[in-house]
């Protein structure tokens, strides 16, 4: 059968201060559309996955917050982590959950809080990446046109361009240094990595047994869907390695594949691509609020917890302004990749 995993388990630090360890980005409406970004995710897989088949794994601190807004799935299906391991390991830990129920499932493991304007071209090429999982050994990707240098993706080379839907991966890089990137970008071989991944249960398995044998190690000590588990993982995760699944598997995979695909799509990993992804007035600034006034002032982001506050700006180009009960940023567009590690020097982050 076909299984989902929404992967929602990180703290969105470069939405800061919006997004907070307490409350997430996922589990916001980051674009002012009436659905958070988890809930987006749901909405669109849903399509395609029965939602007793649509699992969430989550830090445990998440779990109500996950219940909340994605009543529909059941209770059992959303897990918790007790620590961020990074990817590698909830996607072994669910890979295990699901072997349990069904030893030849594919899956498809989503990330929580992606924008993806073109929902049928996504249903499209998922269901070209299961049809290639359930009969291969493939561990399958979805690759996005490179349109910058950014050093926040993963790059993939592809080869056996003969085949058009799908091509063999390469090499594939996770966040290349810039000069590496955009040698990448100009060689035109590569695809971003959209961090949708599509495996049957059995290839992960072998996958991680290969490449992560000490972590599979860690989770075979435990049993799925029984009462232990819980337990189980709590004692285990402490020894369990943080890193992602793309370190720790396709950099080093022989069969991943990469369905090329364009799904309009963007991480919206940073208050830059939410800038480009939301309503802008005839100046090219971004902000839904009830009293603004801006004067030669262009190409700024504003988002406030209280819309009603009035804003004045003056002589101000290309910044992100973002003001909540809590606190205050203002720092420009391009140095939107810098805020995690702002928030890392703001020790009391909550
Ligand atoms: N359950 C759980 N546990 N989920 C996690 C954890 C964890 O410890 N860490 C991260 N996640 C979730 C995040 O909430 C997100 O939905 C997804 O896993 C991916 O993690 P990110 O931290 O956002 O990864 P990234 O953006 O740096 O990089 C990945 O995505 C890029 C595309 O957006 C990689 O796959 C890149 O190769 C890729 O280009
Ligand atoms: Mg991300």
């Amino acid at each position: 059968d076909k299984y989902c995993v929404i992967m929602a388990g990180g703290i969105g630090s470069r939405f800061w201060p919006m997004s907070t360890q307490k409350f997430p980005k996922q589990f916001q409406d980051i674009l002012g559309v009436g659905r958070t970004m988890i809930q987006q995710t749901y909405d669109r897989i849903s399509k395609l996955i029965p939602k007793e088949n649509i699992f969430v794994i989550t830090n445990k601190e998440y779990i109500e917050l996950s219940h909340q807004q994605l009543p529909e799935i059941p209770q059992e299906n959303i897990v918790g982590e007790p620590l961020m391991k990074n990817t590698a390991a909830c996607n072994l830990y669910m890979a295990n959950k699901i072997a349990e129920i069904d030893p030849n499932a594919t899956m498809v493991a989503l990330p929580a809080d992606h924008l993806i304007l073109k929902e049928d071209i996504f249903l499209e090429k998922i269901e070209l990446a299961f049809e290639l999982a359930s009969k291969h050994d493939y561990l399958v990707t979805l690759g996005i046109t490179p349109t910058r240098p950014d050093t926040g993706y993963g790059y993939i080379q592809f080869v056996d361009k003969h085949n058009s839907d799908y091509y063999k991966v390469k090499t594939f890089t996770e966040k290349p240094i810039l000069e590496i990137a955009k040698s990448f970008l100009e060689s035109g071989d590569f695809l971003w990595n959209a961090g949708i991944f599509i495996w049957n249960v059995k290839s992960i398995h072998h996958a991680f047994e290969t490449y992560l044998p000490e972590m599979t190690q860690h989770f075979t000590a435990c049993e799925y869907n029984a009462e232990s588990e819980k337990s189980c993982i709590e004692l285990i995760y402490p020894k369990v390695q943080k890193i992602s699944i793309d370190n720790g598997i396709l950099e080093k995979a022989k069969n991943v594949y990469v369905i090329p695909a364009d799904l309009g799509w963007s991480d919206l990993g940073t208050w830059t691509s939410v800038y480009e992804n939301t309503e802008k007035d005839e100046n090219g600034n971004a902000a839904k609020l009830k009293h603004l006034l801006t004067y030669n002032s262009k190409g700024n982001i504003i988002r406030l917890k209280n819309n009603s506050k009035a804003v004045i700006i003056d002589g101000l180009e290309n910044y992100i302004i973002v003001d909540t009960d809590k606190a205050l940023l203002i720092c420009p567009r391009d140095h939107d990749q810098l805020i995690k590690d702002y928030v890392l020097d703001l020790k009391s982050f909550k």
